[in-house]
């Protein structure tokens, strides 16, 4: 409920909705802070249990997949088991509420995710992946898909006999890694040029649950502004990002529903 906000942000949403409302184009930028709430954890927390030692930033690139495969592919299927029973939160709902309003009110609204969960999707969103699938896998040498392991296949038994063998490909016998774009690997073409162009082009765009830190996809509200475009940011610890015209601190979750239940009445 609005009224249980405090006054200060209760201002600021309205003026968000306002903004939006009048808004033919909103682009909105997603990251690990929209899914913490469904109980995934986000990658700027420490990691907890098994790999508490280890970075993202040691595990996600081709250089530690080519140093120890095994290590790396332990990492994804603990996060792929950490995923699988994950649900979309209120803030994933609301998102595809919007989505499905816009088709009547012409409102164009391109949702761009740094997530490689599904959790978009699963609430029905249209959604462009800038980061890859964690269910998808393809060969580390000679790129060939292989993607027809489905999400439930790894929910039980079958995840671990990555752990335990590493897999080769059936074409040029290079190991399988999972279909994630990596720290040093260039974003999917189609997906970066279909989400510069809503950046460029929007008059709102809205960065929600992402800390900003990692390019390419910080840049995209940078053009954004560049173009002439508000911007809003929703994250309950601000970043530093001085080019932000309204900052919404509170949860994805709180936000997003109360945003959109005011959007699409208007
Ligand atoms: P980060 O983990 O860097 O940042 C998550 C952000 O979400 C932080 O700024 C939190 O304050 C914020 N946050 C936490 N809970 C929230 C909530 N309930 N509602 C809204 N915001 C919340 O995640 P990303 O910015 O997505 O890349 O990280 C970018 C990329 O770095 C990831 O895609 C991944 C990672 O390494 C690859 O895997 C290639």
């Amino acid at each position: 409920m609005l009224a249980e906000l405090l006054p200060a942000l209760i201002a600021e949403v309205e003026l968000a909705t306002k903004l939006l409302a009048s808004a033919p184009r909103v682009c909105i930028l997603t990251g690990a802070g929209i899914s913490a709430e469904s109980g995934i954890p986000t990658f700027r927390d420490n990691q907890t249990g098994l790999w508490e030692n280890y970075r993202a930033e040691d595990l996600a690139t081709p250089e530690a997949f080519a140093r120890d495969p095994e290590l790396v592919w332990s990492w994804y299927q603990w996060r792929r088991q950490l995923v699988a029973d994950k649900k979309p939160n209120p803030a994933h709902d609301a998102l595809a509420q919007w989505q499905y309003h816009a088709q009547s009110s012409h409102q164009q609204v391109t949702l761009i995710t740094q997530n490689v969960d599904d959790l978009h999707e699963q609430a029905g969103s249209d959604v462009i992946h800038l980061h890859g699938n964690l269910w998808g896998n393809r060969c580390s040498q000679c790129d060939t898909s292989y993607q027809n392991q489905s999400r439930r296949t790894f929910d039980s038994a079958s995840t671990l006999s990555f752990d335990e063998e590493l897999i080769n490909c059936s074409r040029c016998d290079g190991y399988i890694r999972p279909d994630i774009v990596w720290f040093g690997e260039a974003l999917p073409v189609q997906a970066w040029q279909t989400a510069e162009e809503a950046a460029a082009n929007c008059d709102v765009f809205i960065s929600i649950g992402t800390s900003s830190l990692v390019y390419p996809a910080a840049e995209l509200s940078q053009l954004a502004k560049q173009n002439g475009a508000k911007i809003i940011e929703i994250n309950p610890s601000p970043t530093p990002n001085t080019i932000v015209d309204i900052t919404l601190a509170e949860k994805a979750g709180v936000i997003m529903p109360l945003l959109v239940e005011q959007i699409t009445k208007l």
